[in-house]
């Protein structure tokens, strides 16, 4: 397998980017007064302007040569074709199959692993989902005691937690306020604490989401909330008041879950895409079947456009390109992602995962060490919240750190006329990043302000932007149940490309064994910490707690 370092596309990006690097992006504006139009690519009334990055037409193509150069289109292709494109586990990555249901997304696509269409299986299971959710939220099915379902807990983590606390949040707009939903994470009981608080055990239901059900977070926290409801309403209570969602019958029923009251998917969904399927079964609880449905067909239409649409218009096939650029040429560590939309929050953790889990990797696909950078560190905060944070480094810190805005136009809260002002941060952002503002400027400013001339050359330095900190702005309609699935798809999509340039698996997490056994470990006492920093810590420990 060819190295990404040694195709003629890599070797060329390198020189132009020392050529380009005293470009200016005001300058780039400047000599192109359709800068925009030519550096923006619509899917549907979702638009990428990506025209505020350091990149020329040269640039552009050099990229989409380097994307041929890697395969990038035969990648796809496996990807799409049911391949074991996840070659250390030996399994396909099909989650577009689960947004594909004929009856509603209808994107045309088939999927097959080993032959064998996958679509009756993966419609059976949605009908069985959004059947239970109507019942629960038409209050036919019901607790133990007779009383309606209101609340529902998400047991689960990683990607069994952050895509469905992600989509619940961010579809606030469409929730009809029938049930509230919780999501217990954290193995802290602390989290549990804190949701059961509020919880009232005959109108509660918990989800226990895990694909494996051996995740030690998420069983410790199930049997603590078990342990909850039976002291409450009796062991037999636990029938009605748990379902699962769990690719893992055995160990569902081991729990004591009724099979009949478990949800399945497949090991061809890995965790971090697993939104769409039985995973959602929050969302569906929350937002309705027809919502989740249209949320799917969101995702499904990203599905065909990144499957069809040429190199140089595909969005996923751009944003992955532009993060390669970033990262291998530019050099910058990291990315922020900034939501200017209060209800889509989680969305940094969420990409966190979908990044850093999927990218974070050291050795190709063949296991030979890369000797090129992969994933950057993934971060980032809602507008205009990061703006009283950390905007200060983002635009005067010592290393440029390319950020991703999302917009959106319309506005769905019962304060749309604050909706102006988010967008205007958002746009000044963005543009304040790029072109800055000059020393000269600050001068004269001050001068003409009255200001003492020590005072304008002491403080002229520190109130200088040198601009070109580069961002993309991803500007959706509206925050609604097609567009969050599109946002979504677009970036699982983008993930996949920078790894295919990369040659590195995205659908593995070996990286998130050893900690896991080293705890176990600890726990179980065996053979005692190796290192005096764990040994010492321990001791401590077990003083304060007067173990
Ligand atoms: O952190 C590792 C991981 O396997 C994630 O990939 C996954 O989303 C999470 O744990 C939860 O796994 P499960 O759904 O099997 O409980």
């Amino acid at each position: 397998m060819t190295k990404p370092t040694e195709f003629s596309s890599w070797k060329s990006l390198i020189e132009h980017q020392a050529k380009l690097k005293g470009t200016t992006l005001a300058s780039l504006f400047a000599a192109d007064p359709a800068r925009f139009k030519n550096f923006s690519a619509t899917f549907g009334d979702v638009v990428l302007d990506y025209s505020k990055n350091g990149v020329s037409d040269v640039t552009m193509g050099l990229l989409f040569d380097l994307a041929r150069d890697a395969g990038l289109e035969e990648a796809r292709a496996k990807l799409f074709g049911g391949a074991r494109v996840n070659n250390t586990e030996n399994r396909p990555a099909l989650h577009m199959a689960l947004r594909a249901p004929a009856a509603h997304a209808g994107n045309g696509l088939a999927f097959a692993i080993d032959g064998k269409d996958v679509a009756p299986q993966v419609e059976r299971e949605l009908d069985l989902l959004c059947d239970f959710a109507d019942e629960v939220r038409m209050g036919a099915f019901k607790g133990a005691t007779g009383k309606r379902i209101r609340h529902i807990v998400n047991i689960g983590i990683g990607g069994s937690d952050l895509g469905p606390a992600l989509i619940v949040d961010g579809l606030r707009a469409d929730i009809g306020g029938k049930l509230q939903l919780d999501f217990v994470s954290n193995v802290d009981g602390a989290h549990l604490d804190l949701v059961l608080s509020r919880a009232v055990p005959e109108k509660t239901l918990f989800i226990v989401a895990s694909k494996t059900f051996t995740t030690a977070e998420t069983m410790a926290n199930a049997k603590a909330a078990r342990k909850w409801l039976a002291g409450k309403l009796g062991e037999a209570a636990v029938d009605r008041h748990f379902v699962a969602v769990s690719t893992n019958i055995e160990a569902v029923t081991a729990f004591g879950i009724n099979p009949d009251r478990m949800f399945r998917f497949w090991d061809w969904v890995g965790g971090r895409y697993s939104l769409w399927s039985a995973i959602g079964l929050s969302i569906i609880l929350a937002v309705g079947p027809h919502k989740f449905r249209d949320l799917l067909a969101g995702a499904a239409a990203v599905d065909r456009h990144f499957a069809e649409a040429p190199l140089t218009e595909n969005l996923p096939v751009i944003m992955g390109l532009l993060q390669v650029w970033h990262r291998n040429f530019c050099g910058f560590g990291s990315q922020a992602i900034l939501p200017y939309a209060q209800d889509l929050w989680r969305l940094p953790a969420y990409l966190q995962q979908l990044e850093m889990e999927s990218n974070g990797k050291r050795v190709t696909r063949e296991g030979q060490p890369v000797t090129w950078q992969t994933s950057p560190v993934i971060w980032g905060q809602a507008g205009t919240n990061g703006q009283h944070a950390f905007h200060q480094m983002l635009h005067q810190g010592s290393e440029p750190v390319p950020c991703d805005f999302i917009l959106t136009a319309r506005d769905r809260s019962a304060f749309p006329e604050q909706h102006q002002m988010l967008f205007a941060n958002g746009l000044a952002q963005s543009a304040a990043l790029a072109f800055g503002k000059s020393a000269e400027t600050v001068s004269a400013e001050m001068k003409a302000a009255g200001k003492a001339a020590d005072e304008v050359a002491f403080l002229t330095p520190h109130r200088t932007f040198p601009g070109n900190r580069p961002s993309t702005t991803l500007l959706l309609p509206v925050l609604d149940p097609y567009h969050l699935g599109a946002l979504i798809a677009l970036y699982e999509h983008k993930v996949f490309v920078a790894a295919t340039i990369w040659n590195i698996n995205p659908f593995d997490q070996w990286g998130v064994e050893l900690g896991k056994e080293m705890a176990n470990a600890l726990l179980a006492g065996k053979g005692g910490p190796a290192d005096s920093s764990t040994a010492g810590l321990m001791a401590l420990y077990d003083r304060y707690t007067h173990r």
